[in-house]
């Protein structure tokens, strides 16, 4: 099947990178045009210029999630550049506050630390801005960029979908990243709240969770060899998954085929939760 997006719009933050840049090719290939935005403008104009090879209107826009203000021209810039806003996909995410794959190097040498030597990573040895920072990303951002999307989508009456990116570490506590695992649990609350408020304006909210994916995330640590090994144990498939496995999930989110889905959270996690 293909065209399942045709004469949609997207929005997708974290486009530049991983999971939302194979959001913003399948959507392309599906028909959709695609605005994307992250931090990162170099990644960010590659991922434009995959969607236009896939002969789809692509418009880039640099916004930092955190800011209300860049969310709120993000969803008028669909709009203005693109003509509507249908779909909006939140990828964008950080796993660390040392970790960024926009604009900062990652401190590759404190990520390791973190799970090599626990005691470095717990909560009671790390300043609150660690804890602040990826909550602000991860949690605040996805409610920035959610709110904007329902307030261009309820104005233009078309309906729309949602579809924030959480992770299994919001079901799943993880020694070394209690921020990363409550901000992902919020992602998840926040999908459900949401997807009350909007029902009404036929806005679909829903979640993927995603297991352990081959991105740059998880470069840091797919690279070392006996934190590689004991993720794989934690997932029956015993390999990682790839961004387009979780971009298969958020196109059926996406699409009509999930037409009567909303406030759901789906695992593409190759086993991981079983029970
Ligand atoms: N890779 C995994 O194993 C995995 C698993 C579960 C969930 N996730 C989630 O999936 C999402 C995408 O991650 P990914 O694995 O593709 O990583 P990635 O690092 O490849 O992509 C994340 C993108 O978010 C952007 N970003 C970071 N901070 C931002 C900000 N403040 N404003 C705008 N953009 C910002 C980065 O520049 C980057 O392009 C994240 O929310 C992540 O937590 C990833």
């Amino acid at each position: 099947m293909s065209g399942r997006l045709d004469g949609k719009v997207a929005v997708i933050t974290g486009g530049a990178s991983g999971i939302g840049r194979a959001c913003a090719e399948l959507f392309a290939r599906e028909g959709a045009d695609v605005l994307v935005s992250d931090i990162h403008d170099e990644k960010g104009a590659e991922a434009v210029a995959a969607v236009e090879a896939l002969g789809r209107r692509a418009h880039y826009l640099h916004v930092d999630t955190t800011s209300e203000a860049a969310n709120e021209a993000m969803a008028q810039a669909a709009v203005d550049e693109l003509g509507r806003l249908d779909i909006c996909v939140a990828a964008a995410g950080v796993s660390h506050a040392s970790y960024d794959s926009g604009n900062t190097a990652p401190d590759e040498e404190l990520i390791r630390r973190r799970y090599q030597q626990p005691e470095d990573g717990m909560l009671t040895n790390r300043p609150v801005e660690m804890w602040e920072k990826v909550i602000d990303v991860n949690l605040n951002g996805v409610m920035l960029t959610n709110r904007a999307a329902a307030r261009q989508m309820m104005a233009l009456g078309n309906g729309g979908a949602i579809i924030n990116i959480s992770s299994i570490a919001g079901k799943h506590p993880a020694v070394g990243s209690p921020e990363y695992c409550v901000s992902k649990a919020g992602v998840w609350m926040l999908t459900k709240s949401l997807a009350l408020e909007l029902a009404p304006y036929q806005i679909r909210v829903n979640a993927i969770g995603p297991g352990f994916i081959e991105t740059p995330m998880t470069a840091v640590f797919r690279a070392d060899e006996e934190l590689s090994q004991r993720w794989l144990a934690m997932t029956p498939m015993g390999r990682f998954g790839y961004p387009e496995e979780i971009a298969t999930t958020a196109l059926f989110l996406a699409s009509e085929e999930a037409s009567f889905y909303s406030g759901q959270i789906l695992h593409p996690d190759g086993g991981f939760f079983t029970e």
